[in-house]
Formats: structure tokens, sequence, C-alpha cells
């Protein structure tokens, strides 16, 4: 029998759940994955099936474990999508809502009703997040309006709401509880004290009753049951929000370094210190993760809209495959033709919905390759100004910034980002950030290794390097900073 060695992450995210099976020393050894369908019943309504998120976890976990011996596996590490949100029966554990997916928006109507500018900023205040849709105050109360509404099944203690994190925990051995990092995303959570805010319970009518018990990233979580071939019993010693997860994956465990994962769009987070000083505007405070025992690492996060999503819409406008789009955009010279992504307004740094989307700056004569790279360099330029942000929170110089997500393997893209940012960028040897920042707290809450072999663990594949001249670099950001400008003033 195989030495008892290795951890198994579990990465549960929006469209797929994948797994990294992570031996002693660092390396990954295997890996699986099972994808995750949503369903938009309506306009604006996401929603995924609380047993199907479960059947992929199983699945995926059986596909990294075939072929081999799971006694090897001594403590399973999580990493969740964030703010999405159920309600299940406590007693039988059953599911009696869909998960509504942050990405949902039936709620912004119920912003409206709800956010006069008092509560706003009572909720800005209290949880580090503006009032918005995608966190799961809104939902959660959406789900108590629809399931219980006059609140009588909550208050007897037979309902339980929870996030996936929670919805794991308890498909995994019952219990009702929320990782720390997880909770500080609800909009419920007194960030700066760690606790359930009465205020914003109350503010946004969630029962006590119903919410799940604030834990410490390394828990205690009840041990996993019925997720064969894992051992029954085998102890969940890590659990953390996805994006939290990829900054801790990429060895991030003081403030001077960011991290940004670009998809669809892109978070941007660095940790900040104790948050005493008040936050720039631009950035939400968050619960980076919390070790028992230890205070919390708090972090800044500020989400892009749309990144890969412009990528997207101009090859479809342009009716061009994404490999030769970004071959051409790149093949271009920098110019003054600016695009700024408002599809939906803008997100961080600026949080303006009235935001419009523009293109500017152009001529009869300007190609097709100029706009392209205006597209292309719409992701660095809100990358650079979201980092920007977390600066002016930390009052300190960034000097690194660490990437992940599909977007990160294009060499070209790095290096924009590299001299936009006038910042040193770094990619990773496993591109599974979040897989691999849970696997590496729970190898370390489990003994598997200690603090100093994990910090010697960081391996960098490639860093890039600013290659621009700082004026040609400063002149670039200032044109971007005036479109940008534009956009949010035509939207008035
Ligand atoms: O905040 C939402 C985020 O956690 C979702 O991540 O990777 O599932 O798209 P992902």
């Amino acid at each position: 029998m195989a030495r008892a060695d290795a951890i198994l992450a579990i990465d549960q995210g929006t469209s797929s759940t994948k797994c990294l099976l992570v031996d002693a020393a660092g390396a990954v050894v295997a890996s699986g994955s099972a994808p995750l369908g949503e369903s938009c019943p309506k306009p604006g309504w996401v929603e995924q099936d609380p047993e199907a998120l479960w059947q992929s976890v199983a699945a995926a976990v059986a596909a990294t474990l075939t072929g081999i011996d799971a006694g090897r596996v001594v403590a399973v590490g999580l990493s969740t999508q964030r703010e999405s949100i159920l309600l299940w029966d406590r007693r039988t554990g059953e599911a009696i809502s869909p998960l509504l997916s942050w990405q949902d928006q039936r709620t912004s109507d119920l912003a409206g009703r709800l956010g006069t500018p008092a509560f706003r900023e009572r909720v800005r205040r209290i949880s580090g997040l503006p009032l918005d849709p995608m966190f799961s105050a809104l939902k959660a109360r959406w789900l108590l309006d629809a399931y219980d509404p006059g609140r009588d099944r909550s208050r007897a203690g037979e309902l339980a709401i929870g996030t996936v994190d929670s919805w794991l925990v308890q498909k995994f051995g019952g219990g009702h509880a929320i990782e720390i990092g997880n909770a500080s995303r609800t909009q419920l959570l007194d960030t700066a004290r760690g606790v359930w805010s009465e205020e914003l319970c109350e503010g946004f009518s969630i029962p006590a009753e119903v919410l799940p018990r604030v834990t410490p990233s390394t828990g205690p979580f009840p041990a996993v049951r019925g997720l064969p071939p894992l051992k029954e019993g085998t102890p969940v010693t890590a659990i953390l929000g996805d994006s939290h997860a990829a900054l801790y994956g990429h060895g991030v465990r003081m403030p001077g370094s960011v991290k940004a994962t670009y998809g669809t769009g892109s978070s941007v987070m660095g940790l900040i210190g104790e948050p005493t000083g008040g936050m720039d505007a631009g950035t939400c405070l968050t619960i980076a993760w919390q070790v028992a025992g230890a205070s919390p690492a708090f972090a800044a996060e500020g989400n892009i809209r749309s990144a890969g999503a412009t990528l997207r819409w101009l090859a479809d406008v342009f009716a061009m495959p994404m490999d030769r789009l970004i071959a051409e955009a790149v093949g271009s010279a920098p110019t003054d033709v600016c695009l700024v992504p408002a599809f939906n307004g803008l997100g961080a740094p600026y949080w303006d919905d009235g935001a419009t989307a523009l293109l500017s700056g152009f001529k009869l004569g300007t190609a097709r390759a100029t706009i392209l790279r205006a597209g292309l360099e719409s992701i660095p330029h809100q990358v650079a100004d979201v980092v920007l942000s977390v600066e002016r929170t930390t009052g300190s110089t960034i000097t690194e910034l660490h990437a992940d997500g599909g977007p990160s393997a294009n060499d070209a893209l790095m290096q924009l980002q590299a001299d936009l940012a006038g910042l040193t960028v770094m990619r990773p040897s496993v591109s599974a950030s979040s897989a691999y920042g849970a696997a590496r707290l729970a190898g370390l809450a489990a003994g598997v290794w200690n603090a100093d072999e994990d910090a010697a663990r960081q391996e960098v594949a490639m860093r890039f390097a600013p290659q621009v001249a700082e004026a040609d670099r400063t002149a670039r950001r200032a044109t971007w900073h005036r479109a940008v400008e534009r956009a949010l003033t035509a939207g008035r």
C-alpha cells in the first residue's frame, strides 16, 4: 500500500469542478474534472442545480483518483465559486431551492428599492462591499421571500441557507458551516470583526437561525463521507473562496504583490494588512483567509466586468478565430485608439453602471488591427487601474503581479500587462491556481509540509518584465484614462 502523503484539492467552479492530487513535494501527480451546467429560466436569472453540482464534485474526484490508491490522500482542500447561494431543509439535508448563481441579476430591482443612500453607506461600511446583486445578501432575501415569506420556518430552525462551500460541507458530512472568506462575500458579515452583522441581517430580513457557523479557513470542518473512492472520514483541512485560493496558491502571504485572474471578467486581489486605514473606493474589502488561531488576512479585491468577454465580442464582430485576432492585435503598433468595454457599465475601480462602452480616437483610415489592439489593451489597462486602487489602500507600491486563468497563457497579453502596469508579471508552473492554493493550505494544516517548506515551493514558470520606456507608458495610460472619463460622462 502506498504511503499516505497526498492532498486532494477540489476546485468547485461555475462551469466545472477541477481536482488536483498534490504529493508531499508539492508536485501535481494527477488531475481530473467534470463539467457543470447552468440554466437561465428568465432574462437575468442564472441558476445551478445543487444536486448536479454535488455530482460534478463526485465525478471530478473519481476521475482524479482513477488508478490511484485513494489511501494516499491524507486530507482534502476545497476551493469554491463564491457568492452563489441556496436553501436546504435542515432535517433532510435536501436542497429546496436552486443555487442562485453569483451572476444572477434577479435582485437588481430589490437593490434599487432597498438601496437608500444611508443603507448603501452602512452596507459598504460594515461588509466592505458595495450593495450589488452579485453578492449573496440580496439573493438570500429573495430566496426567503420566495420559500418562507413569513420567516416562520427560518425562525423555527427548519431551513438552512448557504454558499457553495456550506452546501459541500453539508454534503460531505452534515453540519452547517461557512468558511470565513466565503462569508465575507455574502454581504452579511461584519468583515472587520469576522462575525455576522445583526444590523445587516436585519436590513436584508435574514433571521440569524438560517445562517451557518462562520469557521476559519482551516476548520474544523466535518470529514468527507460518501465520496468514493476517497476513504470515509478523510479530513477536510482547508476551504477557501476560489479567488482567495488563487492568491494563496501564488504564494502571496504579505502585502506588496497582487494576483489577477483573467477570464470572462477579471478579479484582481492583493493583501492589505489590517483594514483600519479605510479602503480606496475602487476595491472591496474581503477576508482572504484565516488560519485557525491566527488573525484573518484581509484583501482588497476589484472585479472587472469585461476581459475575455471583450475579445469574444471582437471575434464575433470581425468573425475571426481568437488566435488570429490576438496575433493581429499584437502585430499592430500602439496608437491613441482606445476601446473602453463598458458593455454593462464599468466594474472596479470605477463602479459605474451607467458608463457607456466606446471606441475613441479612430479616423477614416484606422485599420481593423488597431481596433483589435485597443480591445486587447483594455484588459491590462483595467487590471492596472485596479492595481493602483490596491496601492492607494495599502499606501505602498505593488511590484509584482501573479497571473492565472485561461488568457494568462498568452505571452503577448502578459507582456502588454507588464508594459502597461509597469510591473513584473509572473505566471506559475501550475495553471490551476485556485486548486493549488487549496492544496497548499490543506497540506499545511494537515502537517504534510510546514510554512517554510510551503514558502520555498513557489514555482514561477515565466516572468515578464516591462519593456517600454516610462514616458511611453505614462502617455499610453493617460490616453486610456481620458477615454475612460468619456465613457463615464457619456452615460450621464
Ligand atoms: O465571485 C465569483 C467567482 O468566485 C466565480 O469564479 O471561477 O467559478 O467563475 P469561477
